[in-house]
């Protein structure tokens, strides 16, 4: 087995995580899914779902992480030897590869928003010229597929070197960067026109949109904006030391994380409120259209815009490395591959697989309009690897630790600081009581909504 790596701190580890968490989750799918689901209504139970579910579920793979001291199919051998369990991690890893594959398209659109921003297309942009654009990158039948190969090359290149450790490093100086700069951003949109419109949409809740398909979006989302679900952060985990406490790790992870996502909306709504002819639900393109809109409108748009578009290219390649590095350690760990073999093969995969999503908002009419779910292939994969596959993955995983593992055993392992854990009979209780049944529920509800009635 090869030499593992350790974080060179704390925060190092911090960093790593938080990397993985914020990308394009925050800044393009949160926007997109609060927008797509009624609005406030989806933040509020977003905000529930993170603080209920995400803060224990981080802890529990990061101490699962740590316990093992493996990649996530290994660890559920180590700790469970000889059971299935260990199934649970090959669904990591096959989800963090198809999560991959389309999320490096989406990636590879804000990539090349770098180019076109610069280029100053967006200087005087009215709306039809800012739609004119995206449409002229998305539903392209090769600059989609090639922005898809740099970025997972990007990704491919990085983890075979085997210096993502050494990425801790610049994600400590550029995310709060990434983050100021949304805030100067969110600035611009409140004083646009009409702002106050986007705010109400964004802030006061209609309870009675709620139901079962806006709860498990929220749910997918909470999930897939943490990163947790596939083992990602179980990953990360494997590589903290004993001596690091897991419950601020795990707060300070879900408090990041959720404070970029909640200014991204008040960048992006406000903007979206002030300009006729864009709608709240306009899906996976929303904020390739509303960006341009606050960039257009702001003193220095050009710098702030392409600052804007490099930073968030990072983000998503913070988070992109994460997913591989799954499928990697996998490989590396259990059958002794090498670790430039391992991404190449994966980076592989992802890229093929990847193509389609590619050219499915527009190149080609059949993966742009699937028939029977009437939704482009891309969407479908979103909904099918980065909301159910994480909701059960994190179902598993909870059921694991709480019936099978042993909640006194996860407890040992988050106390190996030294610190008594004050919240361990609430800890205990989420895990094993309230998690999967919410899940469960709202599971049984969303199946029965979409397919029964
Ligand atoms: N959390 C990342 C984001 O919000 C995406 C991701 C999901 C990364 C699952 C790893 C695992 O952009």
């Amino acid at each position: 087995m090869q030499e593992r790596g350790n974080w060179s701190s704390k925060f190092g580890f911090i960093m790593a995580a938080v990397g993985s968490a914020v990308g394009l989750g925050n800044v393009w799918r949160f926007p997109y899914y609060t927008g797509t689901h009624g609005g406030a209504a989806f933040v509020f139970v977003y905000l529930i779902a993170v603080i209920v579910l995400g803060i224990p579920l981080l802890m529990t793979e990061i101490a699962i992480g740590r316990a093992s001291n493996r990649n996530p199919v290994g660890a559920f051998k180590t700790l469970s030897p000889d059971t299935r369990w260990y199934l649970v991690g090959i669904l990591g890893v096959l989800t963090g590869i198809f999560i991959l594959s389309y999320y490096s398209v989406i990636a590879g659109w804000v990539f090349g928003y770098i180019f076109i921003t610069t280029s100053n297309k967006f200087a005087m942009a009215d709306e039809q010229m800012i739609s004119q654009v995206f449409q002229s990158v998305s539903a392209s039948p090769f600059i989609p597929v090639v922005l898809l190969f740099v970025i997972i090359a990007l990704t491919v290149y990085i983890i075979s070197k085997g210096v993502q450790n050494g990425i801790e490093r610049y994600t400590k100086i550029l995310m709060p960067v990434l983050f100021f700069l949304l805030i100067i951003l969110a600035i611009r949109s409140l004083t646009l026109p009409n702002a106050i419109k986007g705010v109400e949409f964004y802030m006061k809740p209609d309870f009675s949109k709620i139901d079962a398909k806006v709860i498990v979006a929220a749910l997918g989302q909470a999930f897939f904006s943490l990163s947790l679900g596939m083992g990602a952060i179980l990953t990360y985990g494997s590589y903290l030391s004993k001596k690091d406490n897991v419950f601020s790790c795990s707060v300070w992870i879900a408090l990041a994380d959720t404070m970029v996502a909640l200014i991204a909306g008040f960048v992006i709504f406000p903007a979206l409120f002030s300009v006729e002819g864009l709608s709240p639900a306009e899906g996976p393109a929303l904020i390739f259209k509303v960006l341009p809109v606050v960039i257009s409108k702001m003193p220095g748009g050009i710098l702030f815009g392409t600052l804007l578009f490099i930073l968030l290219t990072i983000a998503a390649i913070t988070s992109t490395i994460s997913l591989l590095e799954v499928g990697t350690s996998y490989l590396v760990d259990e059958y002794g591959f090498e670790r430039k073999k391992a991404t190449y093969l994966l980076g592989g995969v992802s890229f093929i697989l990847g193509i389609f999503s590619a050219l499915s908002c527009g190149a080609v009419g059949f993966l742009s309009k699937l028939p029977v779910v009437n939704m482009d292939f891309l969407s479908l994969m979103d909904i099918i690897f980065g909301n159910v596959s994480l909701i059960l993955g994190s179902l598993f995983i909870a059921v694991f630790v709480g019936y099978k593992w042993g909640i006194e055993k996860i407890i040992l392992e988050i106390e190996s600081d030294g610190n008594k854990f004050r919240f361990r009979g609430i800890y205990g209780l989420l895990i094993r009581y309230i998690v999967p049944l919410l899940i469960l529920l709202v599971f049984v509800n969303f199946i029965y909504e979409t397919f029964i009635r």
